[in-house]
């Protein structure tokens, strides 16, 4: 067997043991795990995307993503996210996932640091390994719904630490985090001169009319933050693999360098396709929003009836973050349980950090409004049997 190389530490990007058993196991299993959208792509996308291959856009184009694309995901964040990129300041990736490892690459060092707030996105981390830096872990407080708290963070600084990764809104918690609470990293990094690495993957998936706020819009910010966007889930567009970064110019050679050398550049038919949704009509955007906002209703009444269970309604994301420690069960003990005693699949919080212990990440968008029933029925029994 020839030697992996040093730099391989992480095993797997996802508790695929857990899946392995969840897909090997026969029977009507709901799953309620991977965040994935059940939604279809919006049919003006996918007609733009069979023209584009049609009318013959199947050769290489330009490194950095197509340039009329670029200027409309400028356009689109001077208008939503308060920002002033121009169309040079972005990248089109292949999904947020390569935005993330470019992001990763391109500023972390052998033995620098990267601090991620937790419950975090465990992908991240893998990446940052791969990059040779190590991942330190800022715990937020369940008790103050996952808020940023800036002595939390600021205690995980060191001389070592280059950056900050940030997901707002965030996965796992549903948290959509407040201008005051980004003031605060903000605040931490512009002191420390950190970059921050900001992850915003569900930007346009929030309710109850929480604001999404891109922390590159602060003063100061736009010259150390890396945004980092996709279509994966606001368009329901995760297997086309298609997002975006946007960063200040002095930073685009350096990110440049990582992805040329990793993929070239992103499908250029598919850019097309990309062009339709961001330039499209945006009642295809708000159905889909409409559609989460009612399944994450459903859950959320559903899991506060559970004996052992509250959950607080996310303010984005799909999905919802029921607390379950008044059950005194580890998080892993309880989904491992509810999937063979109830058939239903969700991530134990812990999955995410051990901050997220003691909660279950059920995500309510990956299926229609009568599976999500069923599966709160038989939680329900579940949590009433325990
Ligand atoms: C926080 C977060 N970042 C990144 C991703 C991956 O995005 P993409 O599929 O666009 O690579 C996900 C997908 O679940 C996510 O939840």
């Amino acid at each position: 067997m020839p030697r992996f190389a040093r730099r391989i530490t992480q095993t797997s990007a996802k508790d695929f043991g857990m899946f392995a058993r969840a897909y090997g196991r026969p029977g009507d299993l709901i799953h309620l795990e991977l965040g994935r959208p059940i939604e279809d792509t919006p049919a003006h996308i996918k007609e733009a995307t069979i023209a584009a291959l049609r009318a013959g856009h199947v050769h290489y184009s330009d490194l950095q993503g197509l340039p009329e694309l670029r200027h409309a995901l400028a356009a689109k964040m001077a208008r939503e996210n308060d920002t002033n990129y121009s169309a040079d300041e972005v990248i089109v990736t292949n999904g947020l996932t390569q935005a993330s490892f470019a992001a990763f690459m391109a500023f972390l060092d052998a033995g620098d640091e990267a601090i991620l707030l937790a419950p975090y996105y465990p992908q991240h981390i893998g990446k940052i390994e791969l990059a040779g830096a190590r991942a330190v872990i800022a715990d937020l407080d369940a008790e103050n719904g996952f808020a940023i708290r800036r002595d939390l963070i600021e205690a995980r600084i060191t001389p070592r630490t280059r950056m900050i990764v940030l997901i707002n809104p965030c996965n796992p918690t549903g948290r959509v985090y407040s201008r005051d609470e980004l003031q605060v990293l903000a605040d931490l990094a512009i002191e420390h001169d950190l970059v921050v690495v900001s992850d915003e993957v569900y930007e346009r998936i929030t309710f109850d009319g929480a604001a999404h706020v891109s922390i590159a819009s602060l003063p100061g910010m736009r010259e150390r933050t890396i945004t980092m966007f996709a279509f994966t889930k606001a368009y329901a567009m995760d297997g086309w693999r298609l997002g975006w970064l946007a960063a200040d110019q002095r930073m685009i050679g350096a990110l440049m360098k990582i992805t040329t050398n990793e993929v070239t550049h992103v499908n250029t038919f598919i850019q097309h396709g990309a062009l339709a949704a961001i330039t499209g009509p945006g009642d295809a955007l708000a159905d889909l929003v409409a559609g989460d906002r009612e399944r994450r209703d459903l859950a959320v009444r559903r899991l506060n009836q559970m004996p052992g269970a509250t959950c607080a309604a996310p303010q984005g994301t799909i999905y919802a973050f029921a607390d379950i420690r008044a059950t005194g069960l580890p998080a892993q003990v309880v989904a491992q349980r509810l999937l063979d005693e109830a058939g239903v699949v969700v991530e134990a919080g812990s999955f995410y950090g051990a901050a997220g212990e003691g909660h279950l990440r059920i995500c309510f968008g990956a299926v229609d409004l009568a599976q999500l029933s069923q599966a709160m029925d038989r939680m329900q029994g579940f949590f009433n049997a325990l």
